[in-house]
């Protein structure tokens, strides 16, 4: 399949808070890095977000502050698109969700849903605040996790724990509204009846096997568990009303109209250009590459929920081609948290650090250290390294050096090289390394040992670097940029003009002219990642356009005049990073909740070395495994012991399937006082693994072991 164009997403943030640094490394500054990078390469891009204006989170905020939801979203819009800009974000359009043009879509795409039979209308219970006359949603209500106990846990999901329940499973419910406890109350709601594409969704994403490991294990595990119906309504007098004669005061889920915003700020954007069906051709035709970028915690919605409500939809919509999430950033060793007030915005950044090169200097520490197959780090020494020790001293010195030999020996005019055929040669070499043939013997000495190791670097790192965008690997391509500064400067250092200035003035220029070529290049390469810096070097350079295919082309003219040898990047000193480092402790210190500092006050809960061998750990092999009937969490499973054969019950079903685990030798606690669970008794206990995703994992001896060994 070759597709004509590409259309790129990145996750609608929520306008109930401002953009900090985790979620720019995470879905915004790697979609920009890819549209820049298609444009360059003279591609058909449209680059599309806006602003997520529904969902609970917001109207809890607008409750808080005693305002109209209106105004919350007012506010974040107007001042996360103007931190978006300042940041560099070349989006084609950015528009938000409260618009009647999505309202009208979104609930388009609902009945569209209805009428092809996946939706079912259930009353369940829910906690309802007699006080404020209201059912709460998952986010209104807090209190004791089922799970952990720890309180302070969300209506739907526990973020200590990462275990997610039925709201009605909370043990001591409160209210956000009045806090007094709730009652639980029928309500009836809409559910989407997800398990309706359970084949489709296992084909589409099975077809990808080019996606990130982690994507793909991600969405392969939902799929195994089995996709159940979701309810996509929402008791709410905030977001986009359900369509429906019976279904006052209530809402559409907000994750089921949001990701429709895309389309919607597509409508928008073709509107505004009057083009209006021109949203059909990024949205329905199937030479269209969509790619959905996010962050980990939205993957279920994009490769999920949206392929299906697009899929259902049965009108022609494209599916997502690829959904390169990231997963999250952290900052200086800890998560970001609003509550705990630990994070940088974006919008701080930008006040502190006022100039354009500041933009560039984090655009490229975050690309650096982005997010791709694992949890990354922000740290402000590491950014003063970054952009002191690799912008400053590789890219911004060469730049600096050439320029200002060029100001001195050459008035500032790129002088012609010495021999006739250097150019028409240079363009040879870099032919022949992008093809991947022998350059010309002849061609090679008219350039000599230095010139051509310098064109081979620009032609193939251009090459390399075009590799790992087109495979996502941002952090290499970054890399793979900044060795070609290296290179440059490898050869300024090696050609030392500075000597052949005094007794060979024509190799002189004709290491100068190179340079200047040089710079034209890194600027075509860096101009993903460094917008304003690639900006500032083609005004200079008096280069009209800059093109991902004759970068490593000699097409500066000589005669060209060349009027400022700028510093790139100034120097970070200690003395800003540490009053950073100072402002983001006092911060989060002045909120008081800062968990580490705690956790020193308590003395460990010791227990003796007989405590820990009065439990006895067992291997045992699974002989037989089904599913407690009525219980979504529970397996029945006979283990052999090796000595004996016994039955335990364990809350695994939404993790494994009977088939899964039937013939694994797992560990168990062997001498459990047994307990009745469901009306079924349980002789034992397994070990399992609760990972931070809120999932359980088996704990399997490592290696081929039998049954009935000692576990220590
Ligand atoms: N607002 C969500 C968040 O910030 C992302 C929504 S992405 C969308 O996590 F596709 F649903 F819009
Ligand atoms: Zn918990």
């Amino acid at each position: 399949m070759s597709f004509q164009r590409t259309l790129i997403t990145s996750a609608l943030p929520y306008t109930n808070g401002y953009i900090h640094l985790g979620h720019c490394a995470g879905a915004y500054l790697p979609a920009d890095m890819y549209a820049r990078y298609m444009r360059l390469m003279g591609e058909e891009v449209l680059y599309i977000c806006g602003s997520d204006e529904h969902g609970a989170a917001i109207s809890i905020a607008a409750e808080q502050e005693g305002v109209s939801p209106r105004e919350i979203i007012d506010k974040y819009h107007a001042d996360n698109l103007d931190a978006f800009r300042r940041f560099g974000m070349s989006f084609d359009w950015y528009s938000r969700t409260s618009l009647p043009l999505h309202k009208e879509t979104a609930r388009e795409f609902f009945l569209a849903m209805k009428e092809a039979g996946h939706l079912t209308e259930r009353a369940e219970d829910q906690f309802y605040d007699p006080s404020a006359d209201m059912f709460l949603p998952d986010r209104y209500v807090e209190g004791e996790c089922p799970k952990c106990g720890s309180d302070k846990a969300r209506g739907d999901q526990c973020d200590s724990c990462g275990a997610y329940y039925d709201q009605t499973e909370l043990k001591n419910p409160v209210s956000l509204i009045s806090g007094k406890t709730p009652e639980v109350r029928k309500t009836s709601h809409w559910y989407l009846q997800l398990g309706h594409f359970q084949t489709f969704l296992e084909e589409f994403v099975g077809q990808h096997t080019e996606w990130k490991d982690t994507v793909i294990q991600q969405s392969m595990g939902w799929l195994k568990q089995g996709l159940e119906d979701r309810c996509i309504t929402r008791d709410l007098n905030w977001g986009v009303e359900v369509p429906l004669d019976d279904a006052e005061g209530k809402v559409i889920y907000v994750w089921f109209e949001a990701v429709l915003g895309y389309i919607s700020a597509t409508k928008e954007w073709a509107a505004h250009n009057n083009t209006p069906e021109a949203w059909e051709t990024w949205w329905k035709d199937s030479t269209t590459r969509y790619l959905a970028f996010i962050g980990k915690d939205n993957l279920v919605f994009h490769a999920l929920l949206f392929p299906a409500i697009l899929h259902a939809r049965n009108d022609g919509y494209i599916l997502p081609d690829n959904v390169p999430a990231n997963e999250f950033m952290n900052l200086e060793g800890e998560k970001f948290s609003k509550s705990r007030r630990w994070g940088i915005d974006l919008r701080d950044y930008l006040s502190e650090f006022t100039e354009p090169q500041h933009v560039d200097a984090l655009r490229y520490v975050l690309a650096k250290n982005m997010p791709e197959n694992k949890d990354s780090d922000f740290i402000w020494k590491d950014f003063q390294a970054r952009v002191n020790n690799e912008l400053g001293n590789q890219l911004g010195n060469f730049v600096r050096r050439s320029l200002h030999f060029l100001q001195k020996q050459f008035d500032g005019i790129v002088p012609e090289p010495e021999a006739d055929e250097y150019v028409q040669s240079w363009q040879r070499i870099a032919e022949a390394v992008r093809n991947g043939t022998e350059p010309q013997p002849s061609a090679v000495e008219v350039l000599g040992p230095q010139g051509f190791e310098l064109v081979s670097a620009l032609a193939s790192g251009m090459q390399r670097v075009s590799q790992h965008y087109n495979q996502f690997r941002f952090r290499d391509a970054v890399l793979e940029s900044m060795n070609i500064a290296q290179a440059a400067n490898k050869f300024f250092n090696d050609s030392e003009p500075w000597k052949l200035v005094k007794d060979n003035k024509e190799q002189c220029a004709t290491v100068l002219f190179a340079c200047v070529q040089t710079i034209k290049c890194l600027a075509v390469v860096f101009e993903p990642i460094l917008p304003n810096s690639a900006q500032q070097l083609r005004e200079l350079l008096h280069v009209d356009t800059l093109r991902w295919s004759d970068a490593p082309m000699p097409t500066v003219a000589p005669g060209t005049a060349i009027t400022d040898a700028p510093i790139l990047f100034t120097k970070v000193e200690d003395s800003t990073i540490d009053a950073q480092v100072e402002k983001l402790k006092a911060r989060s210190a002045a909120m008081n909740l800062h968990e580490h500092e705690v956790e020193y006050d308590i003395p460990e809960n010791v227990v003796t070395f007989d405590q820990v061998m009065d439990v006895r750990l067992k291997t045992a092999t699974i002989l037989e495994a089904e599913k407690v009937k009525k219980s979504k969490k529970l397996l029945k499973l006979q283990i052999d012991l090796g000595y004996e054969q016994r039955q335990i019950v364990a809350g695994i079903a939404q993790y494994y399937t009977p088939e899964d685990i039937v013939g694994k030798t797992i560990v168990v606690v062997a001498n459990l006082k047994p307990a009745k669970l469901m009306g079924i008794e349980s002789q034992g206990m397994l070990l399992a693994v609760n990972t931070t995703g809120g999932e359980l994992r088996l704990v399997i001896p490592d290696g081929e072991v039998g049954a009935g060994m000692d576990v220590r």
